[in-house]
Parts: structure tokens; C-alpha cells; sequence
């Protein structure tokens, strides 16, 4: 009796603490999420992170207010101590007036992630780049850095990862394979034989001199420290895994890549239990879709592709949303919230917020909303 006495309290504690990290903020009745100046959050494509000051910073990109389309002036952050009520601290790196830059005002800036290195001690933000009136073809990333959670952050440079680099995990006849696919020899997409070639890698040996796509994108950080940079490469037909270097402002060269030809997007990754888990979307655009879900034992692969996470209605399009990333919290080891948009493409800005907390079953993650 005693026994069963404390379990259910046990249980009811558990529910209490795991609710902690489920608060989010109350809707208006059209599905917005008001932050303290009164207008939603701004703030889309993002992540957050919690520091060691209890503070929540939740970086996203900040669209341009009634204005139909993808242009924007910069990434913002909100600040919040309970993820309930947050607050404003507008933009903490904007595109730039000078033409000429990289982030020149009219640039496309998505899908920013902040991490923290313990090691320099510095904030470092990756973000997708698009230059200026080209619209999806640079397929850049770029780099950020700043000595404070709320910025400013300073622009350092984008690029195309990898120059030059194989796979880490390719071998001599891997690379004579991929190095003998010419897309020239394929006048369609999509055919039988051109999906074996990219899977080869033809995409992969045609950008090797200039360095490799890098379209959506996140960051994860491994217990050793160790950062990766996951995002959709190769005309978003495969993910790559790249290591980047102790200080996170660049890359080591070492990369894998991830269901080749499986044209994933929207990137998320943690790890539970030892478990490596992947939940992507497809690509249709700002459209949802159903989200797919990889797991692997160690980081760098192999990667197995599992049954989709979502559970019940709605979840052949990811309840209307496209993930974005998995939110942990140091003080709440194994709970999981997976945060993402429901893109209204006419009015970016007000693009929903979908936040899920993540249930197991059998160890697996579940996605499911609750009405
Ligand atoms: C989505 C992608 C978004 C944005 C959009 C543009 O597939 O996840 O981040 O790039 O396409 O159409």
C-alpha cells in the first residue's frame, strides 16, 4: 500500500516536472503567440537555448511585418524565465546596409541556431544564407559570433562547407564511383537511374571544388562537446553531418552523409538514452509534410530510417508544421520539446508556433497534439 502510495506520487511529480518544460505561451483565438510589446513572436526557423542564468533566448528569424514573401531584416530573440511569457530584445544581428556584404538588406537569413562553447566562451550562430536577388542558389551558411546571449552579434563570413573533401567514410573506389557520375548523362530527374547516381554521389563530386550546399540546417552538440552542423546538401536530395572545429567557427573536414537521395529538410537531432534520433520533413516548400524519423548509435552513422513520430490527427503533415529543433534543458535531462512553424508564406511573420512535447513509447519518440 505504502509502496503503491509512493509511486503515485512519484508519478504526479513526474507529470508536475515534465509539465515545466511543456509551458509554452497561450494563443489568441486565431492561433498567435503574444510576447510582452503585444505583437507575436517574431521569431520563426529558430531555436533556444537555457543558460546557466535560468533564462530561456529563443533566436528565429525575424520576418519582415506585412510584407508578403521570404525577405528579412535580421535574426531576433526573445527572452523568457518560464517559456510562457516572453520578452522582446529585438534584433541581435541585422542584414546590413552596405550592399556589398554577404547579409546586404534583401539577403534571406533562415533557420539561425545559437550554441554556447564552453571552451572560447563565445555564442556562435549558423544560419541558412541566401544572397541578395539569388533567391535559393547560393546555398550558403553563415557564420555569427558575440560575447553575449543577446548579441550583438557579429557577421564573420558564409560559405559553402567542405571544399575539397570527400566524405569521411568514403573509400578509394567510393570516391572513383561518385567522380564517375556526370549529370550531363541524365537529361530527367527523378528517373530510377539518376536517383542510383546521387546516391553515388554526382551531386556530391559536382560541388567538391566549390564546397557543399547547405540549405535548412541545425547544430547539435554532443556530450563530448564535439558540434555538428546537420543540413540539407546536394540540391536537398541528401543530409550531411559536418564536424566543426573545438572553437564551432569552422569546419574540420570530417563529414557523413545521411540517407542519400531521401530529399529530407527542416533537420532536428538529440540524443536519448544513448539513442541518436533524426526527425526531418520532406520538401514541399512552406507546405506541411509528413515528418520522417532516423536513429542511429553513434553519431556519425549508421543512420536507419524508422516509422514516422506522429501519432493521430493530423499527423500526415506534421499537425500543419515543419520541425525546426529539439529543445533540451540542462535542469531537465530526457524531456524534449520539438519546436516547429506553421509557415503562412503570404505573411511570414505571422507564421504559428507549434511546440510538442516529446513522448516515448517503447523508447521510441512520439509526436502527438493534444486537443
Ligand atoms: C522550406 C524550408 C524553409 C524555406 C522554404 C522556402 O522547405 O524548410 O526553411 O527555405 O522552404 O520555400
Amino acid at each position: 500500500m505504502k509502496t503503491k502510495l509512493f509511486s503515485t506520487l512519484v508519478c504526479v511529480a513526474c507529470a508536475l516536472f515534465s509539465l515545466q518544460l511543456a509551458a509554452q505561451p497561450t494563443p489568441t483565438a486565431d492561433g498567435l503567440w503574444l510576447a510582452d510589446d503585444g505583437e507575436h513572436i517574431n521569431c520563426h526557423g529558430g531555436n533556444i537555448i537555457r543558460l546557466s542564468d535560468g533564462v530561456y533566448y529563443w533566436y528565429g528569424e525575424h520576418r519582415v511585418q506585412n510584407i508578403p514573401g521570404t525577405t528579412e531584416d535580421g535574426i531576433s530573440l526573445y527572452t523568457s524565465t518560464d517559456l510562457k511569457t516572453w520578452h522582446n530584445e529585438g534584433l541581435v544581428l541585422k542584414a546590413s546596409a552596405d550592399t556589398l556584404s554577404d547579409i546586404a538588406l534583401g539577403c534571406i537569413m533562415e533557420r539561425p541556431k545559437v550554441v554556447y562553447n564552453e571552451k572560447t566562451g563565445k555564442y556562435v550562430m549558423l544560419f541558412h544564407l541566401e544572397l541578395k536577388g539569388k533567391g535559393y542558389a547560393a546555398a550558403r551558411v553563415a557564420f555569427a559570433v558575440a560575447d553575449n546571449p543577446k548579441g550583438p552579434f557579429t557577421f564573420l563570413r558564409s560559405l559553402r562547407p567542405n571544399p575539397g573533401k570527400w566524405p569521411a567514410d568514403f573509400k578509394k573506389a567510393d570516391k572513383k564511383t561518385a567522380k564517375a557520375q556526370n549529370p550531363s548523362d541524365y537529361s530527367k530527374w527523378w528517373t530510377p537511374e539518376w536517383r542510383v547516381a546521387i546516391e553515388k554521389g554526382m551531386f556530391l563530386n559536382r560541388d567538391f571544388e566549390g564546397g557543399q550546399m547547405s540549405r535548412d540546417m541545425t547544430v547539435y552538440i554532443d556530450d563530448d562537446g564535439t558540434a555538428y552542423h546537420i543540413f540539407s546538401s546536394e540540391d536537398n536530395l541528401t543530409l550531411h553531418l559536418a564536424e566543426l572545429t573545438d572553437d564551432y567557427l569552422d569546419y574540420t573536414g570530417r563529414y557523413w552523409r545521411i540517407a542519400p537521395c531521401g530529399q529530407n529538410e527542416a533537420p532536428t537531432l538529440f540524443k536519448k538514452d544513448g539513442t541518436y534520433w533524426l526527425i526531418t520533413s520532406g520538401c514541399t516548400g512552406w507546405a506541411p509534410n509528413e515528418a520522417r524519423m532516423f536513429k542511429a548509435s553513434k553519431i556519425t552513422g549508421p543512420w536507419e530510417q524508422v516509422a514516422c513520430p506522429s501519432r493521430g490527427e493530423g499527423a500526415k503533415t506534421t499537425f500543419g508544421g515543419q520541425g525546426t529543433y529539439v529543445m533540451s534543458d540542462p535542469a531537465r535531462p530526457g524531456e524534449f520539446i520539438f519546436m516547429a512553424d506553421i509557415w503562412t508564406p503570404k505573411q511570414l511573420s505571422h507564421s504559428r508556433h507549434l511546440w510538442i512535447p516529446i513522448k516515448f513509447e517503447n523508447g521510441a519518440p512520439v509526436l502527438e497534439v493534444q486537443k
